[in-house]
């Protein structure tokens, strides 16, 4: 069931995204749905990666990333870096 379910939303996304990419739907239609659009035992999650959302770069012993590397090194255009990022090190209690 699990795997039929995450199969059927898949499909949904697809042609979500296929008719976005047609010119056949605009984002704000395609994105015009609610929960009673999915299956009952359909699980919703959320992720995130810690680059965008930590900051605190060099704060209790954590070492630098390939992205905090990269992005010192002046290779950014607007010259920016997940330094502060969302600061999620600091407000995750918020
Ligand atoms: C979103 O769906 C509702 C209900 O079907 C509809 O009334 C509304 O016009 C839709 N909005 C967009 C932007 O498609
Ligand atoms: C990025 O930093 C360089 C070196 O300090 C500077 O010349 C450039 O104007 C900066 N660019 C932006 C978008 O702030």
């Amino acid at each position: 069931m699990a795997a039929c379910t995450s199969s059927l939303v898949s499909l949904l996304l697809l042609l979500l995204l296929l008719s976005l990419v047609a010119g056949e739907a605009t984002a704000e239609a395609a994105l015009n749905f609610t929960r009673q659009d999915f299956p009952g035992d359909f699980v919703f999650g959320a992720g995130t990666s810690a680059y965008q959302y930590e900051g605190a770069t060099g704060e209790d012993g954590r070492t630098p990333s390939i992205w905090d590397t990269f992005t010192h090194s002046g290779r950014m255009a607007d010259n920016s870096t997940g330094d502060r990022a969302a600061a999620g090190y600091h407000k995750y209690k918020d």
